[in-house]
């Protein structure tokens, strides 16, 4: 029974993710470049930080994480992981980066940089991440955030192509 019933929620898991990628383009053969270089969730990930706010304010929010992070081609670790295509990306894997316990804690849990992830992250690093390394006190304005993870999915697409 217990078996059945898995595989059944996986044809539904499966025609509803059909029915979403022919809503993109109008046919199942039409996904972007993006999704099938990148898997679905990734690319879906991505497109909901984009559309979540405006990455030309967000690059202004980001002046207070320059500090400690680079961004773009060629971005290097610094006090803090370069953070070219973090959105949608492992949570805590940048090589060569010594990240803290309870971001590698998220790293094993399989944690992805979602949308929701950042958000709360940025709100409140300590309440995300017991323990993090980055000392940075938060964001209070949401639409700061929003913002912020724009400009970051920005970075996203670029590594895609
Ligand atoms: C004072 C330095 C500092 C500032 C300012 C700072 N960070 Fe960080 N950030 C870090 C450090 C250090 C880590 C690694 C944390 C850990 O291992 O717990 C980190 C980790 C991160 C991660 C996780 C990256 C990964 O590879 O999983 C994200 C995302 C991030 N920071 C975004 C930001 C953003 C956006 C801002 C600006 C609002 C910002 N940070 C400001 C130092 C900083």
């Amino acid at each position: 029974m217990k078996l059945a019933t898995y595989i059944a929620a996986g044809a539904i898991a499966l025609a509803s993710t059909a029915v979403l990628a022919g809503s993109h383009g109008g046919g199942s053969d039409e996904s972007t470049e993006m999704e099938e270089s990148m898997g679905m969730d990734n690319a879906m990930i991505i497109e909901a930080a984009l559309a979540g706010g405006d990455a030309a304010a967000g690059e202004k929010v980001f002046k207070k994480c320059k500090a400690c992070h680079q961004i773009g081609d060629g971005a290097k670790n610094r006090t803090g992981p370069a953070l070219t295509g973090v959105v949608g990306r492992a949570i805590g894997a940048v090589e060569g980066f010594k990240y803290s316990k309870g971001m590698l804690a998220h790293y094993e849990a399989g944690d992805i940089w979602t949308v929701e992830n950042l958000d709360a992250f940025l709100t409140k690093p300590k309440d995300f991440t017991p323990k993090t390394k980055m000392s940075f006190a938060g964001l209070k304005d949401a639409e700061d955030r929003a913002n912020l993870i724009a400009y970051l999915a920005t970075f996203s697409e670029m590594e895609m192509n």
